[in-house]
């Protein structure tokens, strides 16, 4: 699965942050019910674009995507640029 988003205020826009949360369901799976992956064998690639400058820039982006690929137990790779 390989998202792309713009950072909005140090973070996902709103939209996706909504699919996000509705994955909540695997992180339960996997912590709470300790059960296999729903989807196993699947790599998460995450692609953000900033306007701006700063090391922290996709800092609150990334540990969310992070996460998410963590509940869905697939590995992570991520590539993040600053328009500046
Ligand atoms: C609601 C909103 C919040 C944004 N917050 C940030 C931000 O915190 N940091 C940043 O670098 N850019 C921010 N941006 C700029 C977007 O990341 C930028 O618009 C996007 O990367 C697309 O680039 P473009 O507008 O040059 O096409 C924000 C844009 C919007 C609309």
């Amino acid at each position: 699965m390989i998202i792309g988003a713009p950072v909005f205020f140090y973070g996902l826009p709103a939209q996706l942050k909504a699919l996000v949360d509705r994955c909540q369901v695997f992180w339960a799976r996997k912590y709470v019910l300790k059960q296999e992956p729903a989807i196993q064998g699947r790599k998460g690639a995450f692609i953000a674009v900033g306007a701006t400058k700063g090391a922290t820039l996709f800092d609150g982006a990334k540990l969310t995507v992070k996460c998410l690929f963590d509940a869905m137990g697939w590995s992570t790779r991520m590539s993040c640029s600053s328009g500046v």
